[in-house]
C-alpha cells in the first residue's frame, strides 16, 4: 500500500490566477463546458478534499452530477481543525449520497464532534499542522489506510498552499477562464513564504485543451 493517495490539485482560475472576489464569490469563473469536465474529473478519484473556507464561502455538494452518471460517488473530505462544518448545509443534506469525512483537530470542540458525529458525518482527529489547521500529510496517510487511491483537492487556495509546501501535489488540473479579476481577489495558492526559486515546485505541462472559452491544462509534478 501506498503512503499517501496520488494528489490532483484542480483549480478554476481567472488570467491573473484569482479564485474568487475579495467577497468570496467565485461561482462561477469558468464556463459550462469546464465544470462538466471538473465533474467528469470527479467521477475519476475515489475522494474530493476541500478547506473548511471553501465549504463556508460555497456550501458545495461535492458529488458527481452528469447526465446519467451512475457511477459511484466519491467520499467528500474536509479539512477543518475547528469543526466550522454547517450542520444545515449541502454535505449535511447529501449524507444518503456519499459520505463525508471531516478530518479535525484533537482541541476541536468535544460537542460539536458529537453533533456531527450524530448527523452522520465522520469525524476523524489527526494531529494539528504546523501552521495550523490539520497536519496534511498525516490526512493523506490516514486517506491511504482507508483505501482512498486518488485524491482530487478543489481547493481553496489555503488548502493549495499547504499540499505544494509539503511537495503532495503529484498533478495540477487547471482551468483559466479568459478574465482578469484583479490584486483584490482571492490569490489561487496562498503564501508560500520562497526565498529561492530553485525551491519553488514545478510541472510538467502534459496536455491542454480548450473548453469553451476556458482553457484546461494538465500538469504532472517534476521529479527534480
Ligand atoms: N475557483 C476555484 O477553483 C475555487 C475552489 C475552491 C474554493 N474557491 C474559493 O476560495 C475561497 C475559499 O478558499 P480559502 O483559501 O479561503 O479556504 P480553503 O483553502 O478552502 O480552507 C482553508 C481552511 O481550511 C482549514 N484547514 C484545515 N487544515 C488545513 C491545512 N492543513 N491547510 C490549509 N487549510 C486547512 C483551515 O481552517 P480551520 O483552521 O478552521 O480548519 C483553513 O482556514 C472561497 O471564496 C471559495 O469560493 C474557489
Amino acid at each position: 500500500m501506498s503512503a499517501y493517495p496520488l494528489v490532483s490539485l484542480k483549480l478554476a482560475t481567472s488570467l491573473d490566477g484569482k479564485i474568487a472576489l475579495a467577497n468570496g464569490q467565485s461561482q462561477w469563473i469558468t464556463g459550462s463546458e469546464a465544470r462538466a469536465q471538473g465533474h467528469k474529473l470527479r467521477a475519476e478519484h475515489d475522494a474530493i478534499l476541500v478547506g473548511s473556507g471553501t465549504v463556508l464561502a460555497d456550501d458545495p455538494t461535492l458529488t458527481v452530477r452528469l447526465p446519467g452518471y451512475a457511477g459511484p460517488q466519491p467520499v467528500r473530505i474536509i479539512a477543518d481543525a475547528r469543526l466550522r462544518t454547517p450542520n444545515d448545509g449541502k454535505l449535511a443534506h447529501s449524507l444518503d449520497v456519499a459520505p463525508v469525512w471531516i478530518f479535525t483537530a484533537p482541541e476541536a470542540p468535544g460537542d460539536r464532534k458529537n453533533e456531527l458525529k450524530k448527523q452522520g458525518f465522520d469525524v476523524v482527529s489527526v494531529p494539528e499542522g504546523g501552521n495550523g489547521g490539520v497536519d496534511i500529510c498525516a490526512v493523506l496517510s490516514a486517506l491511504a489506510r482507508r483505501g482512498i487511491k486518488r485524491l482530487l483537492v478543489e481547493g481553496g487556495g489555503v488548502l493549495a498552499a499547504s499540499l505544494i509546501r509539503a511537495g503532495r501535489v503529484d498533478r495540477l488540473e487547471w482551468f483559466r477562464a479568459p478574465v482578469i479579476l484583479g490584486a483584490d481577489a482571492l490569490p489561487c495558492v496562498a503564501a508560500l513564504a520562497l526565498r529561492d526559486l530553485a525551491a519553488a515546485s514545478r510541472f510538467t505541462r502534459v496536455e491542454v485543451r480548450q473548453l469553451g472559452d476556458d482553457l484546461w491544462e494538465r500538469l504532472h509534478r517534476r521529479k527534480t
